[in-house]
């Protein structure tokens, strides 16, 4: 007997809607077989099927099995295709009978019959909203990501046994409840709360900045000076995602399986951290199976590269494409996949290899050419498509000692989260027809519509393209600073201070 079964495939964040067929044939040698380009995690799914209808207590039929995964031409990868291939039998089998409405089946299966968490139900969701199909049969730990999707009726199962009572009808399972989206505000774990770093009080300022237009952020000084410990507090002055850049993460945390089990919308901005081993493909995405990196996980949040220059230069160049696209493309046989990656760049770097160059109390040990070799690993266009040039010097230790002391009153993150909370909704507010959410995202049309300077303002800065020979996208960008410091400020023309101080993160590294 054939029966067919409705499931899904992700190819990158498509989803495309993917048929099970399954024939049982009684006649001809007993076998089972998976066709329609399976991989191997696809095909291994015969053992799990096999197992887990056994330790279900059910019959294994003694027959000839074919399941064909249509169309043959996508790819299937992963371990969802378990539930569809185990409910096809079934029907086959006459041991089930299918709901009458458009269903998905998804999902892994253990070997005791039990279902387990599995990526990519989010996602799933979302195609079965725009493919109307109204009900989804999905393992109980992945069934909050698809309950934040309206108007789909989301079946949370534990286990093969409770799948076949409920489609029978003994014993029916509760739908999962409508997860509101604004419910869903959760804490972002902080390591460091600004109040706790003394001093650098224009090192503070300018993340400040940085954090409130999206900007990327380069920060340089000289060893223990602070740097890594300014970037690690930032997760605590950053907004929640607001509702559109949260679906857009949440369907990369789902793909790649960083929701937890039981998780639902991810609503904390993300804040990425990478060490310099990481390889290309974990940075900026790729594989066979083409997989999201690093830059994507960090999209509409936060990308911390600490010892910037430690990274290979080809590792690092890769970055520029997404910088400047805010997406990936990565090519393959099957079709180019994209993946978003609208992150703000967060680097950390010492001046030298001993850390020393420029700093007032120490010396530097290095060689020109050991210095020379050092800047180079960065190269100019990838500093270029950054915003905030910042040096961050040792604070005083003795100010530092005898501060800490008598407990000072310095800024706490919840407070400068509050500024940056008011200068993202003006943006959100601003942007709300355009597709972009932050200032650090404007192309040019945007600058000209938006960024009004007056005529001090406009001054200034011609003063300053010619004195500095500025490069045009360095000009943009100054701008777009600008509107960010006149947005913390609440106002809605830029005038010259807003200039003069975007020019400070800018001039100041380059004259080095
Ligand atoms: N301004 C400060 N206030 C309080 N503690 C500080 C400050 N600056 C540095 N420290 C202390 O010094 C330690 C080292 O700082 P951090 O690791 O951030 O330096 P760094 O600039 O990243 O150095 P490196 O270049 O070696 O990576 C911190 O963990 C912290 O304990
Ligand atoms: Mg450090
Ligand atoms: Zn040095």
């Amino acid at each position: 007997m054939l029966t067919k079964i409705l499931s899904a495939a992700h190819f990158g964040l498509k989803t495309i809607p993917i048929e099970v067929e399954v024939n049982i044939a009684t006649k001809g040698f007993p076998g089972f077989n998976i066709i329609g380009l399976p991989s191997k995690a696809v095909e291994e799914a015969r053992e799990r099927v096999k197992t887990a209808i056994i330790n279900s207590n059910i019959k294994f039929p003694d027959a000839k099995i074919t399941v064909n995964l249509a169309p043959a031409d996508i790819p299937k990868e992963g371990s969802n295709y378990d539930l569809p291939i185990a409910v096809g039998i079934l029907n086959a089998l006459e041991v089930v009978s299918l709901p009458k409405e458009k269903s998905y089946f998804f999902g892994e299966l253990s070997l005791d019959g039990t279902l387990r968490h599995t990526k990519g139900v989010f996602l799933l969701a979302v195609s079965a909203k725009e493919n109307s199909v109204k009900n989804l049969f999905v393992p109980n730990e992945s069934a909050n990501e698809a309950a934040v999707i309206k108007s789909i009726s989301v079946y949370p199962i534990t286990s093969l046994n409770d799948l076949v009572m409920h489609l029978n009808g003994t014993r029916v399972v509760k739908k999962t409840k409508y997860v509101e989206a604004v419910d869903l505000l959760e804490e972002t774990p902080v390591e460091f709360d600004f109040s706790e770093i003394i001093g650098q009080e224009s090192a503070k300022r300018a993340i400040e900045i940085a954090c409130a237009g999206g900007h990327n952020l380069f920060m340089q000084g000289p060893p223990g000076a602070g740097k890594t410990m300014l970037a690690r507090a930032i997760p605590g002055i950053l907004p929640s995602l607001g509702e559109d850049e949260s679906l857009e993460v949440t369907k990369i945390y789902s793909v790649t399986g960083n929701i937890p089990p039981g998780g639902s919308l991810i609503r904390a901005r993300p804040f990425r951290v990478c060490h310099h081993t990481v390889s290309k493909i974990g940075l900026v995405g790729g594989g066979s199976d083409p997989h999201p990196g690093e830059i994507s996980l960090a999209h509409n949040g936060v990308l911390f590269l600490d010892e910037f220059p430690e990274f290979p230069r080809s590792t690092l160049e890769a970055l520029r494409q997404p910088m400047e696209d805010g997406v990936v493309s990565i090519a393959r046989a099957a079709g180019s996949v994209k993946f978003p990656a609208n992150f703000m760049l967060v680097a950390a770097a010492n001046p030298c290899p001993c850390g020393y160059l420029g700093d007032p109390k120490r010396e530097c040990r290095c060689s020109p050419r050991q210095i020379m070799n050092y800047q180079n690993r960065l190269s100019g266009p990838l500093m270029d498509r950054i915003d905030i040039h910042l040096n961050v010097p040792t604070v005083d230790v003795e100010k530092l000692a005898a501060r800490s002391k008598v407990k000072i009153n310095a800024e706490k993150s919840e407070s400068i989260r509050e500024r940056v909370v008011r200068a993202r909704q003006i943006q959100l507010r601003r942007f709300k027809s355009e597709g972009i959410y932050s200032n650090a995202s404007m192309k040019n049309k945007h600058i000209k519509k938006y960024c009004h300077l007056d005529e001090d303002a406009q001054l200034l800065l011609k003063q300053a393209v010619s004195n500095y020979s500025l490069s045009a996208r360095t000009y943009f960008r100054l701008i777009k600073v600008s509107r960010t410091i006149a947005d913390i400020a609440g106002e809605s023309k830029i005038i010259s201070s807003h200039i003069a101080e975007s020019l400070q993160y800018r001039i100041r590294s380059t004259d080095e």
